[in-house]
Formats: structure tokens, C-alpha cells, sequence
């Protein structure tokens, strides 16, 4: 039977992955997939995380299965990270899910199960697993406008002008803080006229909150979501602890579901059985740790500070290379880089730019020259900045 399989299109992040770790050279960078990196280059193992695990493996005194929700306290101090009190504990319904990209696949399956018709509308560009997990999943895709290559900032004009085609019942997909691959992101202002749209236009939208903490701070990052939550009747959101807890490779997500009090119980019900269908329980590990961490003063202030050192960083880096790039391309066409918020921005480079880059310097970055901030070395930028010069 398995002769009958056909190709599967490559993940273009998960490529680069394999062919970095296939190049011999010793002075290559990766730059492409969103890990972050210390300046040895290496990704940590957070300062709260080794403590709650060490207190984890003490005190654990059974592996016996949980529950299809996962970890409820981990659950709840999600949302209460996510939405602080921006709405009723009592109007949300949530599952622990194995990372945010479980939680972007078990919502969209909610989606397909309470109205199998819905449109889910994508940013152009998004982070390309959403387009490859619609399509797995059969469901209708529409993109709208996002990214103005020209500027290198939100094209919020184009974003409008393209939602104003949603129909009643339609989801559209918004990225909470640090926007994958581009690092523009909303203000405010524009969160609040996308509110007013979402309610004018009766659509229901679903955050990908993959980054709380790596932007503007972890209640900064927040404030676009929880101001559309406090205003919206429903709302979906896919939260991941992969990057702001480190906890990569253990899965820890959530998925969150913001509704009318009467529709929790069916959504929790919903939530449970997808899990159940999908995997049955999620990972218990990582959430725990997690849960342990929000709910002990001292791990959650270590873990905080820890998160901003990180921050910090990439913040520094981003200076830094806009700073080299600027002087050794003699314009500002790359200042947007200090600007963008998060682990990523895109150079604005050609396909043929980004593989010169590859090819000739050992640089590694996604072909629509997406690059990862946490990658860039600190005591490198100004090669790395003559680099990407010369291959304009
Ligand atoms: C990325 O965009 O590089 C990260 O979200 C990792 C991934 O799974 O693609």
C-alpha cells in the first residue's frame, strides 16, 4: 500500500534544519529556524525550569494518566498569563495541548466540528504551517494583505481593505505579538479597529500566541489580545511555552476558547474528545513544570527575569545589525530591523539573494529571508552585515 504515497511538499523552516546541519563548515550561521540561542550559541535550559524539575522528579510519585484536559492548574495559569483579567475565568474553556502547534491544529478541528464551512483567514505572509495544516485538514483558506514589502511595516490599508471580504461566521487568524516571519506587528490603535471590525463583520478570530514575553514584555504583548478579548463575544487562542519557557522539544501548549458562560461545557467536552481522538493525553511534563513555575513566587520572578535577560538580547542584536547594516550599506533601507518586535524579520532579499547568502558565507536564513534574530552573533554582525551587503 505505501507505494501509493505521493511526496509530501518539505516544510521550508524544517529544510533548512537538515541542510544546516549537513554543512561541514565550521564558520556557517543558522539564522533559520525560531530557537533562541545565548551568545555561546547555545539554547538554555531556563534557571526556573532545571529547579521545578529537580522539585518534580523528588516529589512525582506517579506516572498514572491525568486527565484528556491535561494539567488543569497549567491550564489556568495559561489563561490567566494570556488574558490576565481581561475576561471571566468562567467563559473560558481550555486543553492542554502537545505545544502551540497542537493547539493550532485541535482549534482548527473545533472550528471544522461547530460550522464545517468557515473560511479561515491567514496573513500573507504567516507562519507557513498554518496554510499546510488548513489544507491537511480540507478546510477553506483565504489570505489577507499584511506585510508591505516596500516599507517594511504592517500594510494595514491592504489588511482592511482585504478583511472587509470576511462573511459573517468566517475566523480570521491573527498573530498575538511578534509576527512570524515578518517582526511588524499591530499597535493598539490598529488592534482596536480590527475589534471593531471582528464585531461589525461578526467573525470570530484566533490568535497564535507563540511569543508572549519576546516582544515588548509579557504583559505589553498581551494587550492587543486581551483588548479584543474584553470586547469580542468569542475568541479562540493557540499559546505555546516552547520559546518563553525554553521548553521546546517538551510540547507545552494550550489551547483557550473564550465564549458565551453557556457553551463552555460543550466546548470543554469538544476540546476533551479531540484531544482524546488525536492522542488521548497530553504530555504531562512540561506543563507541570510550567504550572510550577506560575504558581511559586520565587521560580515565577527567576523565570520572569530570566525571559526579560532574553528579551533584552535580541532586542541589542537588532540594534546592532541595523546599526552595522547601515553603515555598510550606507542607506537606512534596513532601520526596520531595530523596530520589528520579536524572534524574526524579514531582509527583504530575493530567493537568489538568501541562497548566495547560504551558498558563499555559510548564512543561513528561510528563502523569503526571514531571518532569527537569536541567531545573529553578537561579535559577528559587522562580517555578517558586509555579508548581506555585498549580495545586494
Ligand atoms: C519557527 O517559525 O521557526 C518556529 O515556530 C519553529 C517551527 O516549528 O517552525
Amino acid at each position: 500500500m505505501f507505494e501509493t504515497l505521493k511526496p509530501q511538499p518539505e516544510d521550508k523552516i524544517i529544510k533548512l534544519i537538515g541542510m544546516y546541519r549537513e554543512d561541514p563548515r565550521s564558520e556557517k550561521l543558522d539564522l533559520g529556524v525560531g530557537v533562541y540561542k545565548d551568545e555561546n550559541g547555545k539554547t538554555p535550559v531556563m534557571r526556573a525550569v532545571k529547579k521545578a524539575e529537580a522539585q518534580l522528579l523528588a516529589a512525582q510519585d506517579s506516572k498514572s494518566y491525568v486527565g484528556l484536559l491535561g494539567n488543569l492548574d497549567f491550564v489556568d495559569a495559561m489563561r490567566e498569563l494570556v488574558l490576565g483579567d481581561a475576561v471571566s475565568a468562567a467563559r473560558i474553556s481550555g486543553a492542554q495541548t502537545p505545544g502551540g502547534t497542537g493547539a493550532i491544529r485541535q482549534l482548527f478541528e473545533l472550528i471544522q466540528m461547530a460550522s464545517p464551512d468557515a473560511t479561515v483567514w491567514i496573513s500573507d505572509p504567516s507562519w507557513p504551517n498554518h496554510e499546510a495544516i488548513l489544507k491537511h485538514l480540507g478546510m477553506k483558506i483565504r489570505k489577507y494583505r499584511y506585510f508591505d514589502d516596500a516599507t517594511c511595516q504592517v500594510d494595514f490599508d491592504g489588511m482592511k481593505a482585504d478583511l472587509d471580504g470576511v462573511a459573517a461566521g468566517d475566523v480570521v487568524l491573527l498573530h498575538g505579538c511578534c509576527h512570524n516571519p515578518t517582526g511588524a506587528n499591530l499597535s493598539l490603535e490598529q488592534w482596536a479597529e480590527v475589534t471593531d471590525l471582528v464585531l461589525a463583520k461578526s467573525v470570530t478570530p484566533f490568535i497564535d500566541f507563540a511569543y508572549q514575553g519576546f516582544g515588548d514584555g509579557l504583559d505589553a504583548d498581551a494587550e492587543g489580545v486581551r483588548l479584543m478579548a474584553g470586547k469580542v463575544p468569542e475568541m479562540m487562542i493557540a499559546a505555546s511555552c516552547s520559546k518563553n519557557f525554553g521548553l521546546y522539544r517538551d510540547r507545552v501548549g494550550v489551547a483557550l476558547v473564550m465564549s458565551a458562560e453557556s457553551a463552555v461545557p460543550l466546548t470543554k467536552g469538544a476540546l476533551a474528545s479531540l484531544n482524546r481522538v488525536n492522542f488521548s493525553f497530553p504530555p504531562d511534563h512540561g506543563a507541570t513544570v510550567t504550572a510550577m513555575i506560575l504558581a511559586d513566587a520565587d521560580l515565577r520572578a527567576d523565570w520572569m527575569a530570566e525571559l526579560e535577560e532574553m528579551r533584552l538580547n535580541m532586542l541589542e542584536l537588532r540594534q546592532g545589525l541595523a546599526d552595522a547594516l547601515r553603515r555598510e550599506t550606507n542607506s537606512d533601507r534596513f532601520d526596520f530591523v531595530a523596530d520589528h518586535r520579536g524572534m524574526f524579520s524579514r531582509l527583504g532579499l530575493t530567493v537568489e539573494q538568501v541562497d548566495q547568502l547560504r551558498e558563499e558565507f555559510g548564512v543561513y536564513m528561510v528563502g523569503d529571508s526571514r531571518f532569527n534574530v537569536a541567531g545573529l552573533p553578537k561579535d559577528g554582525l559587522e562580517k555578517l552585515a558586509k555579508a548581506i551587503a555585498s549580495v545586494l
